[in-house]
This record gives C-alpha cells, structure tokens and sequence, in this order.
C-alpha cells in the first residue's frame, strides 16, 4: 500500500526507526522492556498488541489522538500505556489482581490513566467512576462473551465514538473454527453497533479479528 493509501496515524503515535527497522512508537516512560530511542520514543511492539497490530494493518480506527478512552483487558499494562501516551483521559478496566499492581504502577508515571480493579461484565461498577460520552471503547479481555461484554459497555460511548475491539475465537471455543465464531460475535454486537470494519489480526495474533465499529 502506498503512503497516500495508509490510514493516517493518530497524533502522539509515530512509524520510527529502532534497530534499523520501522515500527510504531510512542512517547513515554518505558514499560514492558521495549526499545526507546534518544527522543524518548519507545516500540510499541504488536506482536503483543492488538490494538497495535490494527493499526499496523492499517485498519481506519478513527483515532486521532486526544481521544477520551475506556479501555477494557488491560492486564499489566502493555497497551494501555501507550494508548494513555497519545489518548486523553484513559480508564483502563481489569478484574485480576495481580497484573492491577503492576498496572498501577504504570500509571504512576500517566498522569491520565486511571487503572480500574473491576469486572467488565458488571459496567454498573464502575459507571460512578468512568465519564459519560467516551470517545473510544478499547476492548482486549479475551473471555466468553466478549460481544456481551461489549453490549454492555456501550452505555459508556458517544454517539459519534469508536469501538475498538479484538475477538480471540478459542476464548469462546476451542474446538470451533474461527470464522463461526467471529460470525456469531458480530451478529450479537450487531444489536447494539454498526460495524465499520473488521480484519483478521493473523499476521500477530492467531485465530484474532479486529474490529471497528460505532454506536447503533
Ligand atoms: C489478552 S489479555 C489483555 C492484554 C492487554 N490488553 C494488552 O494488550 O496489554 C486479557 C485480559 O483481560 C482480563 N479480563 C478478562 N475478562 C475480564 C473481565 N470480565 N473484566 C476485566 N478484565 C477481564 C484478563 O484478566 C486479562 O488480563
């Protein structure tokens, strides 16, 4: 794909060189053993990302930098960290424990990520906290029931927002081939979203789909 095809990146998310290769980067304090070059730019590695890896498939995810965020998966922090360094305001949702603590300490050095030790299937709990009228919903929690989790969560998002959202097909079946399983997640997420775009993530997450969609 030429230059002039690409999705333009979000602003605060730079194609930069490190190790003589061309990758995606952010800035910011360093946090999972990436590469930072002498600009304070670190990797944003998508082999451990999935929302990296739709923007490295050049997938239209709306995003433009700024953007308020209600990020869902977040585990110890791998990709919410370099969303907070571009985004706004980051609310970022996991339920285990263990990866909490190192997430917190992540957000020690953003002073616009909120980590969230709550359960995204109970949106109800944490709605006190989280703002209305989200500008984009990341969603990352490979579990059953991720078009669930999504539904519910759509309360959080304006209008005009952005889910953006990665299925893991074995999460919901091991034993089901992938494309009936992405069918029947987008059929349910269907009743609350229009979907925008999907592509699947192979290239850096086996049997993932990508997916951009908006509001109903
Ligand atoms: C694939 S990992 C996320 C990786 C992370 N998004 C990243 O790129 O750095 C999925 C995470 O979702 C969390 N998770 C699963 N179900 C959840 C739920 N219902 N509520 C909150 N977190 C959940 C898991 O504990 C796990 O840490």
């Amino acid at each position: 794909m030429s230059d002039e095809q690409a999705e333009e990146l979000p602003a605060g998310v730079e194609r930069r060189t490190f190790d003589g290769r061309e990758r995606l980067s952010t800035r910011g304090e360093p946090v999972y053993g990436e590469p930072v070059d002498s600009d304070g730019w670190r990797a944003w590695d998508a082999g451990r990302s999935k929302l990296g890896a739709m923007l490295e498939l050049d997938m239209d995810t709306g995003l433009v930098g700024g953007e308020t965020v209600l990020y869902l998966g977040a585990a110890s922090g791998t990709t919410v960290s370099h969303v907070a360094d571009f985004a706004g305001p980051t609310y970022a949702v996991e339920f285990a424990p263990r990866p909490v603590r190192d997430l917190v300490g992540v957000a020690e050095d953003r002073d616009n990520l909120f980590p969230l030790l709550k359960d995204a299937r109970d949106p109800e709990s944490y709605a006190h906290v989280v703002e209305s009228g989200i500008d984009c919903l990341v969603m990352d929690v490979a579990t059953r029931g991720q078009a669930t989790v999504a539904v519910r969560n759509r309360q959080f998002l304006a209008d005009d927002g952005r889910l953006l959202m990665a299925v893991k097909a074995r999460s919901e079946d091991v034993t089901a081939d992938p494309d009936d399983v992405f069918d029947d997640v987008l059929d349910e997420l269907e009743s609350a979203y229009e979907i925008l775009e999907t592509g699947r993530l192979d290239r850096f997450h086996a049997d993932h789909l990508g997916i951009v969609a908006r509001p109903e």
